[in-house]
């Protein structure tokens, strides 16, 4: 008689309360070999999931994402309880900071930055300390590709974020893939003011459709795997069609 022994990874996501970040979550449970731990701000939320999801292999911690200390004692506490940290997705988001970039209130603006960019810095640093084995993911946006209107510290932090994807992968090659997704739309609740008026934003995307977290969530989870294996600095547009139908978040 064989016996198969179930090799667990360890998966962890930052900012995994709801949207893009839970459906990740729910996409690696769903695989039955992944310990799925995600990070957010808010006691109450964290509790409230743990018991909504009732699995024993998911895990919800609270760590600001720009907190370097949170990453640290995180990804620590990560390591030695699972024995591995395999997987980093980042993707904790934020966007405060409407308006133009001339008038934009620089404390939002900072918030921004530091959540969006150098958050997953962050997060990198302290997941290769703690043997960080295999990929990290970035969620990124395809407004880093172009301008737009009230948006340019959101803009900017994600065009860094595609550029530090591209960075990361260079500097942390042969041992650790790194790659991101750059999502249009997709129905959350950060981007909520771009789809309230539905008829309209889906018309945007050449598929006649908004994003759902799901859509995003598939992706991530292929390029984190063995099959992606030769991929490396890539950020993958999942648009909808959106960016070449001539369009910005506008
Ligand atoms: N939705 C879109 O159209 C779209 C498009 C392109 C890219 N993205 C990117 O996708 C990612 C996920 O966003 P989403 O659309 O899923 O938004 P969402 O539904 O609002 O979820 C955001 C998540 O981030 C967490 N979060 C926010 N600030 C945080 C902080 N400072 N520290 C820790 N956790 C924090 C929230 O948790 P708590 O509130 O519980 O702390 C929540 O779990 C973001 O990076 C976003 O920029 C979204």
């Amino acid at each position: 008689m064989s016996v198969i022994i179930k090799v667990m990874k360890t998966v962890l996501i930052t900012g995994g309360t709801r949207g893009i970040g839970l459906a990740i979550a729910e996409k690696y449970l769903n695989d039955g070999e992944s310990n799925v731990i995600v990070t957010g701000r808010k006691p109450d939320t964290l509790e409230e999931l743990q018991n909504s999801i009732n699995n024993e292999n998911f895990h919800a911690m609270m760590a600001k994402a720009d907190d370097e200390e949170a990453a640290d004692q995180t990804c620590k506490e990560i390591n030695e309880k699972f024995g591995s940290l395999d997987i980093l997705i980042n993707n904790a988001g934020t966007n405060p900071a409407g308006g133009n970039l001339m008038d934009v209130d620089m404390g939002a603006l900072e918030k921004t930055w530091a959540v969006n960019q150098k958050g997953p810095l962050l997060w990198a640093r302290a997941a290769y300390k703690n043997e960080l084995s295999t990929a990290i993911m970035n969620i990124c946006s395809v407004a880093g590709y172009f301008p737009s209107d009230l948006m340019g510290a959101y803009n900017i932090s994600k065009a860094a974020l595609i550029y530090m994807t591209k960075q990361l992968a260079y500097e942390l090659a042969p041992d650790i893939r790194v790659n991101g997704v750059a999502p249009a739309i997709v129905r959350t609740r950060l981007s909520q003011l771009l789809w309230e008026n539905e008829e309209y934003s889906k018309n945007l995307h050449l598929l006649q459709k908004l994003g759902e977290p799901e859509d995003i969530a598939e992706a991530v989870y292929f390029l984190c795997s063995e099959e992606a294996g030769w991929i490396t600095g890539e950020i993958l547009t999942i648009d909808g069609g959106f960016s070449i139908n001539g369009n910005s978040l506008s």
